[in-house]
């Protein structure tokens, strides 16, 4: 079991409110994600359920029982940080056995456990190594096996892999939310990286200040984004976001439309533009285009061949089925 529900929950440092009073259902078995740039809360957030941190005001329930004043070792919950905190002078089998030495389990039951969480953590062969003789990904498959072992009702991920390089990185999101399939237990996982967010979640938690900007689906954040905020974060590259007489032209303040729901033709189309700066990443090409009349430069994004040069003059057609439009305030028109 794991379902954690968020009633009011507030936190402030002294004067400082960080994370102004907001409601959160996380449902047993979910993988949650945590998004949102940096200093907006989202640790602040994961040590208050984790009770790392004293809440200021609000409940926090896990599995229907308040837990609140609960003390961190109470609420079953396990987290993993981005420095993996190993003892260096322990083996990888003692690392992980550390917790369960500490709950004074059997030694068959604890044995039972490691080799378990060593098959499902590919770390069978590396049990009687120290940290010291692993690769970082080794090692932070190591924490992850420490906090497997407890059996816990959740797992807390902050920033597990942003010490890992990018190859790395995607390898251990996979292994992750392949982790969770099997598992089958609550995760809720802290990043401020939009593409781990867009792959690994059930349900995207965007935060911006400490305030919930959206729950959702990746897809329905990437679909519907229910103000600009969300619209910029989720999606890469970013939206386009279009302000003046063109967004005026669809009774809007602002228009959005993504890098990939603009068309170039040479000849004819809705925007005359000049081809700026072209990154090219060998599947896909980005352009980013000044359009006549746009304070905005446009990102488009083109096949990997596309026979485009710095000067070029252009035309763009954005999907019209897929311009986002948003009011004044940001918010986003239905
Ligand atoms: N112990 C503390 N005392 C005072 N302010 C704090 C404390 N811990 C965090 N803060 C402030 O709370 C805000 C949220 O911090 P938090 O660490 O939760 O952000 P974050 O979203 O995890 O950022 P990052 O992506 O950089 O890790 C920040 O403005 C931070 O300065
Ligand atoms: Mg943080």
């Amino acid at each position: 079991m794991g379902r954690i529900q968020l009633k009011q929950v507030k936190k402030a440092f002294g004067d400082v409110v960080v994370i102004p009073p907001l409601d959160l259902e996380i449902e047993d078995g979910e993988f949650v994600v945590f998004v949102g740039p940096s200093g907006c809360g989202k640790s602040t957030l994961l040590r208050l359920i984790a009770g790392l941190e004293d809440t200021t005001a609000g409940t926090i329930e896990i599995d229907g029982q308040d837990a609140t004043g609960l003390p961190p070792a109470k609420r079953r919950l396990a987290m993993v940080f981005q420095s993996y905190a190993l003892y260096p002078h322990m083996t990888v089998r003692k690392n992980i056995a550390f917790p369960m030495r500490m709950a004074k389990m059997s030694l068959q039951e604890q044995n039972s456990r490691i080799e378990a969480a060593a098959k499902a953590l590919n770390l069978t062969d590396y049990l009687d190594r120290r940290p010291g003789q692993l690769s970082g990904g080794q090692r932070q498959r190591v924490a992850i096996g420490r906090a497997i072992v407890r059996e816990p009702a959740a797992f807390l991920f902050d920033e597990p892999l942003s010490n890992l390089d990018a190859a790395l990185r995607v390898g251990m999101r996979m292994e992750i939310s392949e982790l969770h399939k099997k598992l089958d237990t609550t995760m809720i996982y802290v990043t401020h990286d939009q593409v781990e967010a867009m792959t690994m979640a059930d349900k995207i938690v965007v935060l911006q200040a400490g305030v919930i900007e959206q729950v959702g689906s990746p897809l329905e954040l990437y679909r519907t984004p229910r103000n600009k905020f969300v619209a910029g974060f989720i999606g890469s590259p970013k939206m386009n976001l279009i302000e003046g007489p063109e967004a005026a032209k669809h009774n809007a303040a602002t228009i959005g439309i993504r890098p990939e729901h603009l068309t170039v033709s040479p000849e004819s189309g809705d925007w005359k533009g000049i081809v700026g700066v072209s990154e090219h990443l060998g599947s896909d090409t980005f352009f980013h285009v000044a359009v006549d009349g746009f304070a905005e430069t446009v990102t488009v994004r083109a096949g990997g061949d596309v026979d485009l040069h710095y000067g070029d003059a252009i035309y763009l057609t954005p999907d019209h089925e897929l311009i986002h439009r948003f009011d004044e305030k940001g918010l986003r028109i239905p």
